[in-house]
Formats: structure tokens, sequence, C-alpha cells
């Protein structure tokens, strides 16, 4: 069977379900250039499953990656693959950096935490409602955003500015239209600024996760629990993952149930809990699209013939799994809350499995129920197919999110 030419990824994703259904259309993994990087982009929910299940499937690109030096100075998503923290780690070294932030974010916490997460939405609210009321409102800059800052933003001992200062810099991590010069800039900015934020909360901690992964490193003078490049590698990876994916999936979730009225019905005639509209989001618009990369340290067959080689790269193509018509039927691409089989893969799968799920599904649910309690007439202000999609191939939702909170 000759091999196929990789299929290369839009950087901007511009139209990323077509793009998603031509994936599927080539095959249960299928050979893709991810901004000039060769990886297998499985969008086969089975398949997928199975390799992320597979102890011969790594992240740790330093290990396991024989492209890494070559690629890691001139790939705009160098980031994604070198930073040190769990998500890049194996084995071990993986099971070591999760069990030290995995207590703080298990239900039992996040449930705990639940009060806190509607006071913050009912002061984001209080802000709504002493907007003027013919005024159009962006979601995203209102809601979106703010929540999940304020939420990652307490658990962290962040105060606002702190908290605020650092969205720029996320925001980029997960732009995929960068040069790799202007990735690097960035990279470098993300360092300055958690560096300071170490520095600031070493001089004066509080009763947060960040002064508690400081001490646990102050206290390990070898770095056996954690080096100092692992402390700021995993308050990285706090702070970004705990909220750009979380402000994507509220901008969907509104989105589609502003888009579709009859959805928005459903839930209010109770044929489906908004836990159904969070759940049903995440299958149908995952906020994270792809993610890069992990690697094979054997060779694996795979069903069709073909063979992904030991040091291969792999991407988890999550968003065109989930609308997979083997796994959701011909109605795949339709966002129906009341659907039974929600099952999606939008948090991960195995061992690398989100530890942020119960705190993002908490979230998504307070502020949707909130938002179209207090404000039950809000109208989208233009198409939603005149909604623009953020330029990247890894996130996914909008630039902005206009809407009449009271329409008359
Ligand atoms: C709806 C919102 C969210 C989605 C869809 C999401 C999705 C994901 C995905 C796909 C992964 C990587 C799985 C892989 O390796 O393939 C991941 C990992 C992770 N997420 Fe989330 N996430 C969300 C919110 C959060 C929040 C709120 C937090 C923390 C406060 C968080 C913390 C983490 C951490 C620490 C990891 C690394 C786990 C590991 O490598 O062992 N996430 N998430």
């Amino acid at each position: 069977m000759p091999e196929q030419q990789p299929f290369v990824l839009d950087p901007a994703g511009a139209d990323h379900h077509a793009e998603h259904h031509a994936l599927r259309a080539r095959g249960a993994a299928t050979l893709v250039d991810i901004l000039g990087v060769t990886a297998w982009s499985v969008s086969d929910p089975v398949l997928l499953k199975q390799l992320l299940m597979r102890a011969d499937v790594s992240k740790d690109a330093r290990a396991h990656w024989p492209a890494f030096a070559d690629t890691v100075t001139t790939w705009p998503l160098a980031l994604w693959v070198a930073v040190d923290n769990m998500f890049t780690a194996y084995g071990s070294d993986h099971r070591r950096l999760r069990r030290l932030v995995a207590p703080a974010l298990s239900a039992r916490r996040i449930a705990a935490l639940a009060p806190v997460v509607e006071n913050l939405v009912t002061g984001i609210l209080d802000g709504l409602d002493a907007l003027p009321a013919d005024e159009v409102v962006d979601l995203r800059e209102h809601v979106a955003h703010p929540l999940p800052i304020a939420v990652i933003g307490h658990m962290m001992g962040l105060d606002a500015v702190e908290a605020n200062g650092l969205r720029t810099v996320v925001d980029r991590v997960f732009a995929t239209t960068l040069s790799a010069e202007e990735a690097a800039a960035n990279t470098a900015d993300l360092y300055r600024l958690f560096d300071e934020l170490i520095a600031a909360k070493r001089s004066s901690p509080g009763d947060d996760m960040t002064s508690l992964l400081i001490a646990t490193r102050d206290e390990d003078g070898d770095g056996s629990l954690l080096t100092e490049a692992e402390l700021r590698g995993t308050l990285v990876l706090m702070i970004s993952a705990g909220y750009e994916t979380t402000v994507n999936v509220i901008d969907q979730a509104i989105t589609s149930l502003l888009a579709d009225p009859v959805q928005l019905a459903h839930v209010r005639a109770r044929r489906c809990g908004w836990n159904d509209v969070v759940e049903e989001t995440l299958r149908h618009e995952p906020p994270i699209k792809h993610l890069p990369l992990r690697f094979a340290r054997t060779d694996i067959p795979l069903p069709g013939g073909q063979t992904i080689r030991a040091g291969d790269a792999i991407l988890a193509s999550y968003a065109a799994a989930n609308r997979h018509p083997d796994r959701h039927g011909g109605n795949a691409d339709l966002f129906d809350a009341t659907r039974t089989d929600k099952d999606h893969l939008a948090f991960g799968h195995g061992v690398h499995f989100c530890l942020g799920a119960p705190l993002a599904r908490l979230e998504v649910a307070t502020v949707l129920r909130r938002l179209f309690a207090r404000f039950p007439d809000v109208r989208l202000a233009v198409p939603a197919d005149e909604l623009r999609p953020l330029p990247t191939l890894i996130s996914n939702g909008h630039a902005e999110l206009p809407v009449r909170l009271r329409p008359s």
C-alpha cells in the first residue's frame, strides 16, 4: 500500500470540522503535518483509547522522541513537549509529579469549593446586570474568561492583577499561528512571570497551592520530590490548563444553547439537566481539538496494516474522535443534550486523564445555570455562523461572543 503524503493541518484551524472529517476519512490513524512536524493523528476513538493506555506510548519527548533536539529550537509548539511537569512526564516521574497536586483536585475537595464558585458567579453576573440594557455584551470577555481565572486564582493564591497579568502569555501558548521566534519569546515571558510569582510567594507565602508546592520544593533539598524546573512547570500547567480550556467550554456551551433554542427548552422542561449540556458540549466542541504530542517507544502495528514506528510522534485528535460516526452514529455532528450516549475524550484517557475534570464540570454547570436564570431572554447579537473561531488548531472557542442580555 503506497504511503499517503501527510495531511497538512491548518495552523489557524479555520474550518476544523471539515478537517476532522477528512482525517477520519483517511483512516483510524493518519500522518499529518502539524506546523512542520510529522505525527500520526489518531481520530478513531477505540484506537485512540488503546494507544493512550499503552505503557510503550510516552509523553516524555526528551527521553523518547529522537527528533526532540532538532525540533525544540524551531517548532512553534516546543513548549508543549519541553515544559517540565506531569504533562510531559513518563512512568514513575509522572506518578511522582501527579501525586503532588491530585489530592487538591479530588472530587471531594472540589465539591467543597462549590460555594466559592457560586459567589464568584454572583459577582460576575452582578457586573453584567449593571451594564446598560441595550448594550451588546461580549460574554466571552465578561463571563467565560473571568470565572475560570478567578477560580484558579483562588486555588493558586493569585491576586486579580497577577491572574490577569498571566492571561496574555497563557493565551499565546494555545495560539498556533505564531512563528517559532514569537513562540520562543512568549515562552521566555511566561517563564519570567512565573519566576517572579515564585519569588513573591516564597517571600510571602499564603494558604494556597502555589505556596504549598514551593514549600514542597524547599523542604526537598535534592529535588527527589520536585526540582525547581518542575515547580515552575507545574505552576504553568495548573494555571494554563486550569483556565484556557474551561473558558472555551463555557463559550461553546452558551453558543450551542443560543444557536438552537430547542436545546435550552429541553433543559427548562427538565428533559435533561445542566450537566448534560456540559457533557454534550465537551463531546461536540471539546476545548482541545488536538493534543501534542506522544511518542511510540516500540513499533505499534495498526489495524489497517500500517505501523507506527518506534520514535514516531502521535497526535491525540480528540475533537475528531468525539464525532466519530462509529461511536455516535449518523447524527454525531449534531448538538443534542438529550442524547443518552455522550461518551467523549475531551479530558483524555488513561494515566494523563485531566486532573481538573471535576472542577471544570462544576464551573461550567454553575455558570450556565445561573446565567440563564438571571438573563432568561439572552440572545446572540450576530448569527451563530458569523462567530469567528479562535485562530488555533489546539483550542476551540470564538474570538468573541456578542449577545443582548435583555433584548427589547
Ligand atoms: C473543560 C475543561 C478542561 C478540559 C477539556 C481539559 C482537558 C485536558 C486534557 C485533554 C488533558 C491531557 C490529556 C492528555 O495527556 O492527552 C488534560 C490534562 C490536565 N489537566 Fe485538564 N482540562 C480541563 C480543565 C482543567 C482544569 C480546570 C485543571 C486544573 C485546575 C486541569 C488540570 C489538568 C492537569 C494537571 C493535567 C495533566 C494531567 C497529567 O498529565 O497527568 N484541567 N486536561
